[in-house]
């Protein structure tokens, strides 16, 4: 009986592993949550690019302007194109049944994104789309093949063309075909900064644990310095 379950228990785990497949190499990116700038700029693309189609539906506009630093009035005029109240929830006016239509998939919800997929997965993803005439959309994704996302920052980035794949790496290797409006570099920050916003969106609590972990060491600090002379006083009677 023992060894029955030890093996369908084996044989899970390597199905389990098995279909996800080996997973394919990525690039690394720097995330840092208390860079403000980056986090506004990364919301500015995610409001302006992705909530057509996908929602945030655990994110309220006027938390993230309270997070982000960014006032009401801005909030408003350069972030809130899908909602018009402060207090919203950032959803998509796409309906999951006009997504699954057209795209043949809903968009998933992308609040937690960040933690079911990491950083560096994201980042790469959003620079890993490439021209394909044989797909509906016209786009391939070497991350995630045959996605039914089209390439919706090709205006940023302008298109590339899959040459081949590294020999020592394994990744892909890509040939700018068509410029957009930005360079190369300038779009690696751009999907850096839209990264660190994701991150930031699957867990907002992290921006403020790390100023109250700081709180919290500075306060055992001085509790233990009058803990100690608080030692020294009863212990002068005793000695
Ligand atoms: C035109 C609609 C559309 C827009 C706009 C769009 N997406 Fe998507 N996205 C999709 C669809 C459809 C899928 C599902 C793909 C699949 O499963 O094949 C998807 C999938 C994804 C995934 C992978 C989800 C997974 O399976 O883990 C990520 C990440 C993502 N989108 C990020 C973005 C970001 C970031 C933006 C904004 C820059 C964006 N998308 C804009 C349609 C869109």
């Amino acid at each position: 009986m023992m060894r029955l379950s030890c093996a369908i228990i084996l044989a899970w785990f390597s199905a389990v592993s098995l279909a996800a497949g080996p997973s394919k190499p990525v690039d690394s990116v720097y995330i840092n949550l208390s860079d403000k700038a980056s986090l506004q700029r990364g919301a500015a693309l995610f409001v302006s690019y992705c909530v057509s189609c996908h929602s945030a539906g655990y994110m309220r506009y006027n938390r993230m302007g309270k997070d982000l630093d960014i006032s009401d009035t801005v909030l408003k005029e350069n972030f809130m194109f899908a909602a018009d109240k402060p207090g919203s929830l950032m959803l998509s006016n796409m309906s999951p049944e006009d997504g699954k239509n057209w795209f043949g998939v809903a968009p998933p919800d992308l609040t937690l994104e960040a933690r079911l997929r990491k950083p560096d997965w994201i980042y790469t993803y959003m620079r890993s789309f490439h021209v394909d005439d044989n797909t509906v959309s016209g786009w391939n994704n070497t991350l995630f093949e045959n996605v039914a996302m089209p390439h919706v920052l090709y205006g940023l980035q302008g298109s590339q063309r899959l040459v081949g794949t590294d020999h020592d790496t394994g990744k892909p290797e890509f040939e700018l075909v068509k410029q957009g409006s930005m360079t190369p570099q300038e779009y690696d920050e751009a999907m850096r900064d839209l990264t660190n916003f994701l991150v930031y969106l699957a867990e907002p609590a992290r921006l403020s644990r790390q100023t109250v972990g700081v709180f919290v060491i500075a306060f055992l600090i001085v509790l233990f310095i009058f803990a100690y002379l608080l030692k020294k006083e009863y212990w002068r009677d005793v000695h």
